[in-house]
């Protein structure tokens, strides 16, 4: 007999990932059908026309075909040249082999050096060191990895922002954990406060619950929101309240927009507070920032004030996979040791940086100004990561599924529900991403403006 169905564990059943959900099939569907499909549904910078880095690709192409070393030297600068060499004689056996579980030593030893760099200054230095840091295959597995350790049983839940990315309520479920939803303020800014937090706690608890860890990300997806140093140091005295875990995703570190705000990490405010006893995981990504290298699966977690113990159960975690791919170990390692000042790659490095995130910050800009428009529609500002997620007045009975399956069908534009990401109830959202080029963008604007006015 074929497996069928029913033999299928209810935990694989009931997981659900909306970004990827019944109306990207359709998309597809329609795309087949010669339909022209403008993806909004995912954070994908390279699907919709970035352009990755020189010198990432310029190293990457010497690591993966070392002969180009020798064959043609004249067609890369010294120090990509340089690098991959470096790469190649640390690495020992090239990007085909596999790694140390945990990834290679001397790519750890550089996160470990950008995370202190990052974060210290002459009011505070922080510390990071390379044997609580693990290289995975994207943030995804890293995520994946820390909830497998955190959920021990059915009655194990992790707070999670409402709305919020569904690769944390998917993998709550798939573990057999309970999601605690707290809610952000969206009148606000999505801002976090301490009474929502307390609220899920004791709501949670009341359900007998036992809260593990609360998941913050900063900046925000979908929210677009960034937290100030103070919401976090909040987060940081409630956790310690009531001795939860935190995990930090922090993936969209580098894509903050407005001059008013800036990235603090949880590391950092973590050190800040002398705080030795919570523990802290932080993740990063090379898909996000201005890499964008999403295909390449780099990316790595931070453990802090996790004891020996532990962190040897998320070795052997990691090990039953072997190793995470080592082009995205590699990825991992341009992401964190960009071209230095001098270095013959530096200009253009800067160039194509800041052109990236000068355009992503001028399309967030534009996508919630017009978004705010729209009668109907009103969107918080993106100061940060790659989304808006704007809130629709909906005729009675309908959905933002049915507005988004609706939206698609009319237009060609593929966004993704709020419910997929929770929202409070009675209102309805959809998630789009900031990324399509600039001239599309005034297009999608439109099109929304002219599908809400005959929809609604
Ligand atoms: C908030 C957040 N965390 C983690 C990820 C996972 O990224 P990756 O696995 O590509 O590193 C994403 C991807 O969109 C994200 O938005």
């Amino acid at each position: 007999m074929p497996l069928d169905i029913s033999d299928i564990g209810k935990e694989v059943l009931n997981t659900h990932y909306a970004v990827r959900g019944p109306i990207v099939a359709r998309a597809k569907e329609l795309e087949r059908q010669g339909r022209k499909i403008i993806y909004c549904n995912i954070g994908n910078p390279q699907a919709l026309g970035q352009k990755p880095l020189s010198y990432v690709r310029q190293v990457l192409a010497l690591a993966q075909w070392p002969e180009l070393l020798t064959l043609a030297p004249e067609a890369f600068p010294a120090d990509a040249l340089a690098r991959a060499k470096e790469i190649l004689d640390k690495s020992g056996f090239g990007l085909g082999a596999y790694s140390d579980s945990k990834g290679v030593p001397f790519v750890r030893e550089a996160v470990a050096a950008f995370i202190r760099s990052r974060d210290t200054d002459s009011s505070c230095a922080v510390a990071s060191d390379p044997e609580h840091i693990y290289l995975t295959d994207g943030a995804s597995k890293a995520v994946q990895a820390v909830l497998r350790l955190l959920i021990a049983g059915p009655q194990d839940g992790i707070m999670t922002p409402i709305p919020q990315y569904p690769l944390y309520s998917a993998t709550i479920t798939l573990y057999g954990g309970r999601q605690v939803g707290y809610f952000l303020d969206e009148a606000s800014g999505w801002s976090l406060s301490k009474a929502m937090l307390e609220k899920a706690y004791l709501s949670a608890q009341e359900k007998g619950i036992r809260v593990r860890a609360i998941c913050v990300i900063n900046p925000g997806n979908p929210t677009g929101s960034v937290l100030s140093r103070d919401n976090i140091a909040m987060v940081i005295q409630f956790a310690k309240e009531h001795g939860l875990s935190i995990l930090a995703d922090e993936v969209y570190q580098e894509n903050i927009y407005r001059p008013e705000d800036r990235f603090v990490s949880f590391a950092r405010v973590l050190t800040e507070l002398g705080e030795k006893v919570l523990s802290l995981f932080s993740f990063h990504s090379c898909s996000k920032g201005y890499l964008g290298e999403c295909g390449q699966r780099g990316g790595y977690v931070e453990a802090r004030n996790v004891s020996p113990e532990v962190l040897a159960q998320l070795t052997k975690l990691q090990s039953v996979s072997l190793c995470a791919n080592l082009t995205g170990q590699v990825l991992v390692y341009l992401m964190v040791r960009p071209p230095h000042a001098g270095e013959a790659s530096r200009e253009t490095f800067l160039r194509e940086r800041t052109a990236i995130l000068g355009e992503l910050g001028e399309r967030a800009r534009l996508l919630a100004e017009g978004l705010s428009k729209i009668p109907g529609i009103s969107c918080q500002p993106v100061a940060g990561a790659m989304y808006a997620f704007p809130c629709i007045r909906l005729p009675q009975g309908r959905t933002d599924e049915d507005y988004c399956m609706a939206l698609l069908e009319a237009t060609g534009i593929c966004v993704v529900p709020g419910m997929g990401f929770g929202q409070e109830e009675g209102t309805a959202h959809f998630r789009t991403t900031i990324l399509p080029p600039r001239e599309q963008m005034e297009e999608v604007v439109d099109k929304i403006k002219d599908f809400h006015a005959s929809w609604i």
